[in-house]
Parts: structure tokens; C-alpha cells; sequence
């Protein structure tokens, strides 16, 4: 069996209340894409970085109620990682095919979080076109993409996602084990955060914390400039900016979106490596 070969993020999907209440931070402040959307309902929005990952805000089904976060990892073949999941005795919870013809299935993690596995985008040729706000139609002529040249902040690329856990060796085994992400050591002083590997360099932070705590799970996007971030970021306003510094030398800005979602913008220089070793459980220490 061909296994799950992970190429890195496809998405990653973030709950949000209405599309003109949060689509303007994501759309003017961090400068994404907004491009067509490849699926039928209307709640989700495309919108794309630098390096083509994409963040998908999704609009709440009813006020006050979340659309709920999810992963979306890339994988080379859908129905390979199917094949593994299913022999692992994970259930698959909906697959299917989008009308770029990418490929997909849900699962959900030991702690119920929703994952994805997404095969590339763009595999078929479409129709469909987007207004600035991603409202999505079948079209004609050439696919839309909208993009604020004067956007603040440029969003490159999706470093690492942050996912809720609350049982450190039931996820290792199953994100080590079955998904087959590498344990790599941990660039913070916190013994809850265990730091994963996807082949292109990206990472999956799991987060030891409260179940359902929400404003764990986050993004961590990789901005061409992190000072002016921080000055665009402060000047917002936003709830709980904090900016923090990593053992790999990289710097990290946090702070909420207007709905609250954590959201979290890391520096684009090299990392530094090397001088710490993590276990097979990821619990990491100098050396
Ligand atoms: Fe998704
Ligand atoms: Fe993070």
C-alpha cells in the first residue's frame, strides 16, 4: 500500500461570523487572494497566499453558532491515504471531488478534531469566478482572483498550524503513527507543545489544553516583513497581541482576528537548529 505521503498544508480553515465582518482583515490587512472557491456551499471562502496555501474562512451556519476549525493537509493521492487510514481503523467520515477536481476526505483526530487530507488544487480546468468578497458563481472567461496591492502585511507561506490536544501520547501516536509526521525538537520553553514535521519543512504544533478550547487552534504564517506586521497589527488594535521570540531565533506575533480566532505571524529569516534533541514524544531539551 502507497501510504499517506503528505506534501504539506492545503488549507487551513478558520471559523469566522460573516464574511463582512472578518473577510476585510484577511483580505486588506494580511493581504491574501480571495480566488474562486472549488465547493458548493456558499460558507466558505478561498483565499490564497504567496507560496499557494490557502486559509479558508468559513462563515457561521446561523449567528452565534461556529462553522468549526479544521486542517487541511496535502497529500499526493486521496484515495492512497484512505487506503491507510481505513487499515489503521480510522473512519473516514465524507470524501469526494471539488470542481477543480481536487480530491478530498475528512477524519476526525483521537480529540475529535476535524482534519483533512486534499489532494493539489486546479487538477481539472473550471469556470468559476469570485467577487472580492469570494461569493462564488459558475463564470466564464478567466478565473478571478482579488488582491489589495496595498495590502499592509503579505502573507508567504503557512509555517505551522497550532491543533487542541489533551492527551500528549494518544495524538503523538496517531499524528507519528498513522499520518506520519516527524517528531522534531521543540523551539519554545513549554513542556505542553509538541512540535511535528511535514516534509516541506511546515510543522503541526500540538497544543496540550482544555477540550474545545477554540482560541487554541491558529495559523502560523510566515509575513515577508515582520516589523512592519507588528507596527500594522498594534495599530489595529486587535485582542491579545503578544510577541514572543523562539529558541530557533524566529520572532512570533500573536493577536485575535475580529471574531477572536487566534491568529499567529512568524519572521522570515533562517531557523536555528541543532543544539536540542526532542524524544519520541517530543518532550525536548538542549544540548
Ligand atoms: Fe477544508
Ligand atoms: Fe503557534
Amino acid at each position: 500500500m502507497a501510504g499517506i505521503t503528505i506534501t504539506g498544508f492545503n488549507h487551513i480553515a478558520y471559523p469566522i461570523s460573516t464574511r463582512h465582518h472578518t473577510l476585510p482583515m484577511y483580505r486588506d490587512i494580511l493581504g491574501l487572494a480571495v480566488i474562486p472557491s472549488m465547493v458548493d456551499g456558499p460558507a466558505v471562502i478561498w483565499t490564497q497566499m504567496e507560496d499557494g496555501t490557502m486559509i479558508h474562512p468559513i462563515e457561521a451556519p446561523e449567528p452565534g453558532k461556529s462553522a468549526g476549525f479544521h486542517v487541511a493537509f496535502g497529500v499526493e493521492s486521496v484515495p492512497d491515504t484512505i487506503a491507510s487510514l481505513e487499515a489503521s481503523g480510522i473512519t473516514v467520515n465524507s470524501s469526494g471531488e471539488r470542481h477543480d477536481g481536487q480530491e478530498f476526505a475528512f477524519i476526525n483526530d483521537p480529540d475529535g478534531n476535524r482534519l483533512e487530507f486534499a489532494s493539489a488544487n486546479d487538477r481539472k480546468s473550471h469556470n468559476r469566478v469570485c467577487d472580492e468578497w469570494g461569493v462564488t458563481s459558475e463564470g466564464g472567461g478567466t478565473p478571478s482572483r482579488h488582491q489589495k496591492a496595498d495590502a499592509p502585511i503579505r502573507l508567504l507561506s503557512a509555517e505551522h498550524a497550532g491543533v487542541p490536544i489533551t492527551d500528549r501520547k494518544r495524538a503523538v501516536t496517531f499524528y507519528r503513527d498513522v499520518v506520519g509526521l516527524e517528531i522534531i525538537p521543540s523551539m519554545v520553553e513549554s513542556e505542553t507543545i509538541t512540535w511535528l514535521g511535514l516534509p516541506n519543512g511546515s510543522m503541526l504544533h500540538l497544543v496540550e489544553a482544555e477540550q474545545g478550547d477554540a482560541h487554541t487552534y491558529h495559523g502560523g504564517f510566515v509575513v515577508e516583513d515582520f516589523g512592519d506586521a507588528v507596527t500594522t497589527i498594534q495599530q489595529l488594535d486587535a485582542d491579545n497581541i503578544r510577541i514572543g521570540e523562539r529558541l530557533d531565533g524566529r520572532s512570533a506575533l500573536h493577536f485575535d482576528d475580529p471574531d477572536g480566532n487566534h491568529v499567529e505571524l512568524v519572521s522570515n529569516n533562517q531557523t536555528r537548529s541543532g543544539h536540542r534533541v526532542a524524544d519520541e514524544w517530543g518532550y525536548t531539551r538542549d544540548i
